[in-house]
């Protein structure tokens, strides 16, 4: 891909701006990051915590043409690439939550969050949006909904935030180009060595409505997998929440 860098110190949400200031040429992809957002959001309307300085907070815009067979199946190759760049940058022992947050010991590193404006089985962008933590004081982390942690703490010692984005610029071109041909099958498996509830014991929350089963994986498409007294069931978007039981 051909890719353009868009950077500030300030904006709402970089999944509106990368809106904003791309040219939506098709095989050409615009990528924004900000030091700072004041209106960060993660999934149903929920705030994603951004301070000055202490996270990467990246979106990319992908236009597509045709549709994507599946954004779900997406999402999760997306939380695989930021899971890889961090790898890469000298992060171990991380893990994937379905659908696409990376965690270490349990604790929230990356969050993402994709967006679609068009048809999603035609002509359509995809608003790719990304957050890593790189360096939280405990204050900032004590304000976060969940247990959270930073890049500083994974790695031990400080870690270039050009480094990491400049890999993952490149893990994710390289991973959107396989994606387009093969889909999420051709990170299934890869996806499934560091599903962080393989084979455990969990409960799902669809719309008020829990259901507890044996997590078994992920499908093809991306969906997830229970194992339920009354058989396997797929449990699909954005809807989802999934605990350990
Ligand atoms: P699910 O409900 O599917 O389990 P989740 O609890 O991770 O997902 P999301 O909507 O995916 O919720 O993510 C938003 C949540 O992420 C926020 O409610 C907050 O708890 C948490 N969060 C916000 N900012 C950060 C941050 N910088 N680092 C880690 N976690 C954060
Ligand atoms: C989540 O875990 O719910 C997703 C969090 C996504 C956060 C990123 S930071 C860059 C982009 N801009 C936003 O407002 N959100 C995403």
């Amino acid at each position: 891909h051909a890719v353009t860098l868009h950077t500030c110190f300030s904006t709402g949400s970089t999944n509106d701006l990368v809106k904003e200031v791309s040219d939506g040429q098709p095989g050409r992809m615009t990528f924004c990051l900000a030091e700072h957002q004041t209106s960060g959001r993660g999934r149903r309307g929920r705030t994603w915590v951004s301070p000055f300085g202490s996270t990467i907070s990246m979106s990319a815009n992908w236009r597509i043409s045709e549709g994507t067979a599946s954004l779900e199946g997406l999402s999760l190759a997306v939380g695989l690439a930021v899971l890889k760049a961090l790898e890469a940058n000298g992060a171990r022992n991380l893990e994937l939550k379905w659908p696409n947050d990376v965690l270490w010991q349990g604790k929230k590193l990356s969050g993402i969050l994709l967006e679609v404006h068009g048809d999603p089985t035609g002509e359509c962008d995809v608003i790719i949006g990304i957050g890593i933590n790189i360096k939280l004081s405990e204050e900032q982390k004590k304000g976060i909904g969940q247990p959270a942690v930073d890049l500083y703490q994974v790695c031990g010692k400080a870690v270039s935030r050009n480094a990491v984005v400049a890999q993952l610029i490149n893990t994710l071109s390289h991973m959107l180009e396989g994606f387009s041909h093969g889909g999420f099958a051709l990170y299934k498996d890869q996806w499934s060595e560091y599903d962080a509830f393989r084979g455990q014991e969990v409960s799902v929350e669809v719309t008020g409505r829990k259901e507890k089963g044996l997590n078994v994986g992920v499908n093809e498409q991306g969906g997830l997998l229970i194992k339920t007294e009354t058989g396997v069931k797929v449990f699909n978007g954005g809807e989802v929440s999934l605990r350990k039981s």
